[in-house]
């Protein structure tokens, strides 16, 4: 699942490049992803990647982090962009302990 607040045309064609078997599994959302899964199921994998904003990215790590499975990852993009310091501040207010890898940061989920 994808969320974005804007109904792009962009990931339409993404899905024109894959196969069916894999496009029927994906589901395009228009929403803030801070309002969370909207089927409410487990989540192995969160990649956040949108206003890159302190209090929006805060707000989407607090509404997925429930659905998370134990050890699933959650990777924030533009870890250490110039332009979007609040990503950074986000991890740091959230006190998220991880590893950055390239320009991501990659924070996993507790076990238990
Ligand atoms: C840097 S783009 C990344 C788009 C996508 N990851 C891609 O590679 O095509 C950031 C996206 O976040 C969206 N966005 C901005 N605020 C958002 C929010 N609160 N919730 C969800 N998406 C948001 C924007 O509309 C934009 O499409």
């Amino acid at each position: 699942m994808t969320y974005d607040v804007v109904d792009h045309s962009e990931p339409r064609r993404y899905l024109e490049l894959i196969g069916p078997e894999v496009r029927e599994r994906i589901e395009l959302v228009v929403a803030a992803a801070s309002v969370g899964p909207l089927d409410r199921e487990p989540v192995d994998l969160l990649y956040i990647d949108s206003s890159h904003e302190r209090e929006h990215t805060i707000a989407e790590v607090r509404a997925w982090q429930p659905y998370l499975r134990p050890g699933a990852p959650v990777v924030f993009d533009d870890y250490i962009h110039a332009d979007y310091p609040g990503v950074r501040e986000a991890v740091e207010a959230l006190g998220l302990e991880g590893e950055q890898r390239g320009t991501l940061f990659v924070y996993r989920h507790p076990c238990v």
